[in-house]
């Protein structure tokens, strides 16, 4: 749809500053530039999207006092809480501005939408008296979970009476080890952040990046407790045209390496993302564990993902050479084409929500191996409600890693899981239909923010 069309009000979108926040953000934005509005992203300066990517967008950059020591410090709980202090008084003078420059009946901003983690933004909008909607980038389970674990009292109880394979009382199958703890910070910081993501204010709707039927009684159960409206309408990367990577540059080279492989389900994809990081021994044991189960495999190695390495150099000695051709390692794929093509059959992931979904959508089975935060119970659910994966919980060594590997992609259990997943697949393609859960809800929320 063209820039210059004509179109409704303008949306500002304010996004998290961070890989797997902004990803769902923008694709938002492109499902809402398509439905007609205007959209202004307004984005930090650090972790700042490029525009050329994407024309349709206007663009702002919040100030965020960038040189702060704590915005580098690679601690999420720190940069979520000094952006939330840093960006609120700039953007309120950014948003002031924007509103004097689209004041005409057409073009005036009808609502801010933003990531819970940006809460900033909702005391802003309150200000300016611009309603406005939470985007909550992880799953409904997971957010139902945190919410009413992670405040500290809660969890002090919990941890007094139950062991951490017992399943918390209420929320079968999670255990209290799938407590959405950060690894960034402790219990009080995080407690701290979760009830500044509890609050919904003056909001006026919440947006989820999920499916009904995958997530039906946690969304059920949330709907109870908060009477906003609430807008599931995941997954966003099967409504949006896929973005090309934000913030790392994409190594297409390994989607030839895939077209030259010989059968179709046979590549196992291994990537954790853009935050996790591992150490050196974990990515020994990884590597021999990938080269003894003999199948193929296509590992992304962020730069810095292997604690004290730039990249690759911890690789052990004689790992290349045992592989061979059989293995390609990259800095960052196309991942969602990764997940898309014929010869991939199982994902290895770190369950991060947006790795979910997009595993989920493409009926790819996975192994999980959580790291922080909400991926724990990301992968309870892969594993033990939805049955598309398993769970690699001991000490990672090469051993378990090979057997994980050949479990999902040889043994009959494997096998299981990938039918599983291929019926999840046409179940969501459903949802994304006329008449489906995703698409019907999509057309209400267009329609809730034309009757601001
Ligand atoms: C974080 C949290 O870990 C996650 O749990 C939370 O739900 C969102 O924020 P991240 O760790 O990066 O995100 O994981 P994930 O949610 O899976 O997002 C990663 C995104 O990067 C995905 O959209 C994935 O497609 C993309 N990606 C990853 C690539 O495009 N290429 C890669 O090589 C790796």
């Amino acid at each position: 749809m063209e820039k210059q069309g004509k179109r409704s009000n303008r949306l500002v979108l304010v996004p998290g500053s961070f890989q797997g926040h902004l990803n769902p953000m923008l694709q938002l934005g492109s499902i809402l530039y398509s439905r007609g509005f205007s959209i202004t992203i307004a984005h930090t300066k650090f972790n700042s999207p490029n525009p050329s990517n994407h024309p349709d967008f206007d663009f702002v950059t919040i100030s965020d006092a960038s040189y702060d020591s704590d915005l580098s410090s690679g601690n999420i709980l720190t940069i979520i809480s000094r952006l939330n202090v840093n960006c609120k008084a700039p953007f309120q003078e950014c948003l002031a501005r924007l509103m004097e420059k689209h004041n005409s009946v057409e073009e005036k901003i009808s609502c801010i939408i933003y990531d819970e983690i940006m809460y900033f933004s909702a005391a802003v909008a309150d200000q300016l008296k611009l309603p406005s909607i939470i985007l909550r980038t992880a799953g409904a389970a997971a957010v139902l979970f945190r919410d009413a674990t992670v405040p500290q009292a809660v969890v002090t109880n919990f941890l007094k009476g139950l062991g951490s394979n017992d399943i918390v009382p209420e929320f079968y199958p999670l255990r209290l080890k799938d407590l959405p703890f950060s690894k960034f910070g402790s219990l009080e910081t995080m407690s701290k952040l979760v009830n500044e993501l509890r609050k919904t204010g003056n909001s006026s709707a919440i947006i989820y990046n999920t499916v009904e039927f995958l997530e039906q009684s946690s969304l059920a159960r949330i709907r109870q407790q908060c009477h906003l409206p609430l807008f599931s309408i995941g997954p966003l990367n099967k409504f949006a045209p896929a973005l090309s990577s934000i913030l790392f540059h994409e190594d297409i080279s390994c989607m030839r390496w895939l077209d030259k492989q010989t059968n179709d389900n046979t590549v196992i994809y291994v990537s954790l993302g853009s935050i996790t990081q591992i150490d050196e021994n974990e990515l020994a044991e990884m590597a021999w564990g990938l080269a003894n189960s003999k199948q193929p495999f296509l590992w992304v190695i962020r730069p810095g993902s292997v604690r004290c390495s730039e990249w690759i150099e911890a690789l052990p000695e004689g790992f290349k050479g045992a592989i061979g051709e059989r293995g390609c390692i990259v800095k960052w794929a196309a991942q969602e084409k990764v997940l898309a093509h014929a010869k991939v059959g199982g994902f290895w992931s770190h369950c991060g929500w947006n790795s979910t979904m997009e595993s989920l959508s493409e009926g790819v089975p996975m192994i999980c191996r959580p790291n922080s935060g909400d991926q724990r119970v990301n992968a309870r659910y892969i594993s033990h409600v939805w049955k598309v994966g398993l769970e690699l919980e001991s000490e990672l060594n090469r051993r378990e890693v090979e057997r994980a590997v050949r479990r999902l992609m040889v043994d009959k259990e494997g096998l299981e899981m990938r039918q599983n997943a291929m019926e999840l697949k046409e179940k969501i393609q459903l949802c994304l239909k006329e008449g489906g859960s995703s698409y019907t809800s999509l057309n209400e929320l267009v329609k809730f923010i034309k009757s601001f």
